[in-house]
């Protein structure tokens, strides 16, 4: 495995993360725009996305790449050819990196003889590093600090790569975790917080939908009852701290997990969670490709 892979943050030390977040201001600034333009990158989501895939290539058209992107319905998977050998495929076409969305918990296990780098869009319920690279770029341009910031992420925590990412990440940072949400999805990956205490408590509300694509059965049959009770609507965003914020990976479901005039309320920073997606992504591209580089 090629050692500028990044396929988890946990290898990571705190000076590479930070090192990231200042790369993507330095990419928000367009320092870095047409800088790769001999290099061809392809995208491989064997999962359905819209942020992530096209965020990368929006990443990549900016830095002056070429993108490929894998269409898992048309390609020769269909003939039954294995996932390494698809991998093994866009490694010989000479691309400078590979990027994979998969459903499979760490499928870079199977991995090993590829040697350019793969980095991970995304697996199973294991991890999803550069979503949680790009919510801490958000929380980091919004308080200027990680330290003591405290956030509830609230929802289908179980089924959420994005929360076990970030829990691990952020605790690291000396940010104070907290989840909260149904019981049938707590896996006390974090302390447990009474979703109402949250609110009033909480620098950072960070919503998750239910991932029903991930549930071996419906867990979940009363969509009224669950934003009842823990869907953010205004007049709990009303009870929110003055300088706290509103965030969620997306996609978000409107009327389950939050209420249709929260999504885009003065505290939301979901769209704003988007847009820097672009910027993180450079930034992470640019260090996977760089030539002189110390490892991740
Ligand atoms: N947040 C996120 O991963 O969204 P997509 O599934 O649309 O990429």
């Amino acid at each position: 495995m090629n050692k500028k892979s990044l396929l988890n943050l946990t290898n990571l030390e705190i000076s590479e993360i930070m090192e990231l977040i200042n790369l993507a201001k330095k990419c928000e600034d367009g320092d870095f725009n047409n800088i790769y333009n001999n290099k061809i990158v392809a995208n491989l989501f064997f999962e359905p996305s819209t942020r992530t895939q096209y965020s990368f290539e929006t990443a990549e058209l900016k830095l002056g790449i070429k993108p490929i992107n894998f269409n898992q319905e048309t390609s020769s998977i269909k003939k039954g050819e294995s996932f390494y050998d698809t991998i093994k495929t866009f490694e010989s076409f000479q691309t400078s990196a590979i990027i994979i969305r998969s459903n499979i918990d760490k499928y870079y296990e199977q991995l090993n003889g590829i040697n350019i780098p793969i980095i991970n869009a995304g697996d199973g319920v294991c991890d999803h590093p550069s979503q949680s690279l790009l919510d801490l770029y958000t929380i980091y341009k919004h308080f200027k600090t990680f330290n003591g910031i405290k956030i509830a992420i609230v929802g289908d925590i179980k089924h959420s790569r994005v929360a076990h990412t970030n829990i691990d990440i952020m605790n690291r940072l000396g940010m104070e975790t907290y989840i909260s949400g149904p019981e049938i999805f707590n896996d006390h990956t974090s302390k447990y917080i009474d979703f109402d205490q949250a609110i009033t408590e909480m620098d950072v509300i960070m919503l998750l939908r239910i991932q029903h694509e991930r549930h071996q059965f419906k867990e979940i049959t009363n969509i009224n009852e669950y934003h009842e009770k823990f869907g953010l609507d205004m007049k709990r965003v009303n009870k929110m701290k003055r300088n706290s914020i509103i965030m969620h990976p997306a996609p978000f479901n409107r009327g389950v997990e939050i209420s249709d005039d929260v999504v885009e309320c003065e505290k939301s920073k979901i769209f704003q969670q988007i847009e820097n997606g672009v910027f993180i992504r450079m930034a992470i591209l640019y260090k996977a490709l760089e030539k002189e580089v110390k490892q991740w």
